[in-house]
Formats: C-alpha cells, sequence, structure tokens
C-alpha cells in the first residue's frame, strides 16, 4: 500500500481562491496493465474533498480498475480516453457514451491532439462526443491547444477560439451546463515534450477561454484543466493561477511516485 509523504494544505486554499473544484486527471494514453491498476486503486491517496483525482485507462481496464477501486474504497474516479460519435449499431470496434458510462468512467477525453492528429478528430465531431458523453452522463474533458507554428505566428487564440465554437454552439442550442464539463488546455508543443508552458503562458489562454465560453449556462463552474508535461516540479505554481482548475498528466501519471508528487497536498 502506498501513502503520500508530505501532507499541507494547499488544496483547501486552492478550493476558497478558485471556486471550482481542482481536478487531477491522469491520462494513461495505450499504456498501463491490470497491475498497474491495482497499484493506483490501493493508494491511499490525500482526502481532501477539495479536490478530484481521475485516471483515464484504456477501455479495456475500466471495468476491472472500477472493481479494484471498490475493494480498497479508493477515492478514484475513472474517465474513458475517447468515445464514439455513434450511439449503439454496425461501427467495428467503437465504444459509446453509454458503455463508458456503463464500465464506470464518470469523466472522457475528447479532442485530445493525439486523436486530432491520428483519427482525425475533428471540431465538429469532438462537439458531437460531447454531447453523447453528456447524455449518456459522462463528463467531457474537451481538449484544446495550438501548434507550435501556430504559437510562433500569434495564431494560438485564434485556433483556441475555432476549436470551441462548435462546443459553445452545441451546448447553447441544447442549453446544457458548464458544470459538467472540463475543458483542458494542451499546447501540443508542451504535450510529452519536457517544455511544459509557463504558469503565466497558460494562465492567458486560460482566461481567453473562461471569457470565450463566459455566455454558456453555468460558465462560473466551467473547470479548465492545464496538460503538456505537468510534473511534480511544475504543478503547485501552474495550480496557483486563478484560472487554473487543475492538470491532465500524461508521462506523469503512469507512475504512483510521480503522479503522488504533483497532487496539491492536503
Ligand atoms: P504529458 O501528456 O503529461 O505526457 O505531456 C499530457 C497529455 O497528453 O494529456
Amino acid at each position: 500500500m502506498y501513502v503520500p509523504v508530505a501532507l499541507v494544505t494547499i488544496a483547501t486554499r486552492f478550493w476558497v481562491m478558485h471556486m471550482r473544484k481542482c481536478l487531477i486527471a491522469g491520462n494513461w494514453k495505450l499504456n498501463g496493465d491490470h497491475a498497474l491498476c491495482d497499484q493506483f486503486a490501493s493508494t491511499v491517496f490525500p482526502t481532501d474533498s477539495s479536490f478530484d483525482i481521475v485516471i483515464c485507462p484504456p477501455a479495456t481496464l475500466l471495468q476491472s480498475m472500477q472493481q479494484l477501486i471498490k475493494k480498497h474504497s479508493s477515492c478514484l474516479r475513472l474517465g474513458g480516453q475517447d468515445v464514439s460519435v455513434e450511439s449503439q449499431g454496425a461501427f467495428t470496434g467503437e465504444i459509446s457514451a453509454k458503455m463508458l458510462h456503463e464500465a464506470g468512467a464518470q469523466y472522457g477525453i475528447i479532442g485530445h491532439s493525439e486523436r486530432r492528429a491520428y483519427f482525425a478528430e475533428t471540431n465538429e465531431k469532438v462537439a458531437i462526443k460531447m454531447a453523447q458523453l453528456l447524455a449518456a452522463n459522462v463528463s467531457p474533458i474537451v481538449c484544446v491547444g495550438e501548434s507550435r507554428a501556430a504559437r510562433d505566428q500569434q495564431q494560438t487564440l485564434a485556433v483556441i477560439e475555432a476549436q470551441l465554437s462548435p462546443i459553445k454552439a452545441v451546448l447553447q442550442q441544447q442549453a446544457l451546463s458548464c458544470s459538467q464539463i472540463v475543458i483542458g488546455y494542451e499546447p501540443l508543443w508542451a504535450v510529452g515534450s519536457d517544455q511544459p508552458a509557463s504558469p503565466e503562458q497558460a494562465q492567458q489562454v486560460h482566461q481567453f477561454i473562461r471569457e470565450s465560453m463566459a455566455d454558456v449556462p453555468d460558465a462560473e463552474a466551467l473547470r479548465i484543466i492545464y496538460g503538456g508535461s505537468v510534473t511534480a516540479d511544475n504543478s503547485a505554481a501552474l495550480l496557483a493561477m486563478p484560472d487554473i482548475d487543475g492538470a491532465l498528466v500524461g508521462g506523469a501519471a503512469l507512475n504512483i511516485d510521480s503522479f503522488l508528487g504533483l497532487l496539491p497536498v492536503v
């Protein structure tokens, strides 16, 4: 059994400052196995109620991880890494939002830059996936982010706005609340690169996203989390920013010690 070491009280302060519950999500991508599930589920995480911890393993591990979470009375929540735009039918290899929900997922990542780059996930598809997840009572973690070239050409905010636009349209047309939605700002140049955005760079885009989403129902409840090379060395400074409500973590979520090290401490 793993027990975190240092326990001071940043998480409570975070809650008071941000008025939104901090969310730390681990995205295992195409990694992980039953043993890693068992290690995470049997770990005693800081239990302060001011933040949520979500692990997004590959879909085949969701159900067994769900059982391990129950067995160990773990505070972990589960998320999927993608979802189909379809609800059911002849779509070989797809997984529906309802299936994710039944497997125990409370969250679902959509629009990750790897899905956009390698699997032709468009802004419009991401918006459909968001609606599918919400209808199945699964909270979407909608990823947005600009390439290095876009940033160099001062196109960051334009790219983000184009990615948000169909999302906002669906939310407004269907009068869906922002309270179940998470936006993950993940600059492509920071993902898996050991070159995280600086807290100031991330804050600038998070603030822009918050302003852009201001007309959507319950906008003040929208959680915007940062992803891209988050580690124990940089998480506290990122989470201290007023519009950063959590972190989406790839590489550092594959090892229990590095993951524990980046959590807000209670
Ligand atoms: P990283 O990945 O933490 O390894 O940069 C983040 C992500 O892809 O969500």
